[in-house]
């Protein structure tokens, strides 16, 4: 892997670019000319999922950028209903062959009461062993079933990938994931686009004559969280990328801590399970 001198987290020998490239609900056109155009603007990491269906477009995007395959971290996820041994290992394939390349990571996408986590994790690690992914990993589990999941799992979970922005914290997320070995990637990293209209983020963005999205960026990168922000827009994603030539001061970053007010944006957590209680 080469990514220049863009921020990566290393877990084990598995490095990850801290920005990367979401691609949820992009219809397969803009999924293409985006991943195209972000790659060229200098991401290097792209996120897709079974769920979208934008992996074949997300693929042919990879292709018409021309920077190599492998100087790409890709991330797509096992959807909810193939959690199954032999439906997970079918849609491994499945998302491989429409991506036209091996993921490097392949996230359980939500958790699952049934089939156990016993079942699911052997699976997701056979899927492994057999090539089908670089790395395994979660989304959207709670502290205490990422910890459940690592307990079953043979191979490290390298990311658990949930809701983070602003106005939504995860500190236990962070520190069991530290206790763990893993790391955290914030979906919504934008709350998608509230963070445009708040007083305090625009007040920071004037300081460093960077936008509301640029410092909420900087913010989740500094703390050493993984963001992978959306847009349909090729301005956007050129002005998301332009996040590494400053940095928040300590009480800065405080202020950005301080608009936590437990605001979830996308909540399909099975009944079954509940999210951390928030954190004083
Ligand atoms: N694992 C999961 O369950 C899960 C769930 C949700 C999302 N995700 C992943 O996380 C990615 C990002 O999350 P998201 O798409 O929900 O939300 P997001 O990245 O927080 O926000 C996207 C929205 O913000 C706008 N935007 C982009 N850049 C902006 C900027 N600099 N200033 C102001 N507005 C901006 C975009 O509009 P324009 O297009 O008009 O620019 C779009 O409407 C997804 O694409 C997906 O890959 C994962």
């Amino acid at each position: 892997m080469a990514y220049g001198d863009q921020p990566t987290v290393k877990v084990d020998d598995i490095e990850i670019p801290l920005l990367g490239f979401g691609t949820w609900q992009l219809e397969p056109d803009d999924a293409r000319r985006m991943v195209a155009e972000a790659l060229r603007i200098g991401y290097r990491h792209i996120d897709t999922a079974w769920i979208y269906k934008n992996e074949k477009a997300v693929g042919e995007g990879i292709r018409d950028s021309g920077v190599p395959r492998e100087d790409i971290f890709l991330t797509t996820k096992i959807w909810v209903e193939h959690f199954a041994h032999d439906a997970l290992l079918k849609q491994a394939k499945e998302s491989a062959e429409s991506l036209g390349t091996t993921p490097d990571l392949l996230l359980l996408h939500w958790p699952k009461t049934t089939p156990s986590f016993a079942e699911t994790l052997g699976a997701l690690n056979e899927a492994k062993a057999q090539g089908l992914t670089r790395s395994i990993g979660l989304s959207n589990f709670p502290s205490k079933e990422f910890r459940q999941a690592q307990a079953l799992s043979e191979a490290r979970l390298v990311t658990n990938q949930v809701e983070h922005h602003p106005y939504l914290g995860v500190d236990l997320l962070v520190q069991t994931a530290e206790e763990l070995g893993s790391s955290i990637t914030a979906w919504s990293p934008l709350a998608q686009g509230k963070i445009v209209d708040d007083a305090t983020i625009s007040e920071l963005a004037k300081a460093h004559g960077k936008t509301n999205g640029q410092v909420t960026l900087r913010w989740l990168i500094q703390h050493g969280i993984i963001a992978i922000p959306r847009t349909t827009k090729e301005s956007r994603a050129r002005e998301n990328f332009d996040i590494f030539d400053f940095e928040l001061s300590s009480e800065e970053m405080q202020r950005m801590d301080a608009l936590n007010r437990g605001e979830r944006l996308g909540d399909w957590l099975d009944p079954a399970f509940s999210w951390d209680a928030p954190q004083a």
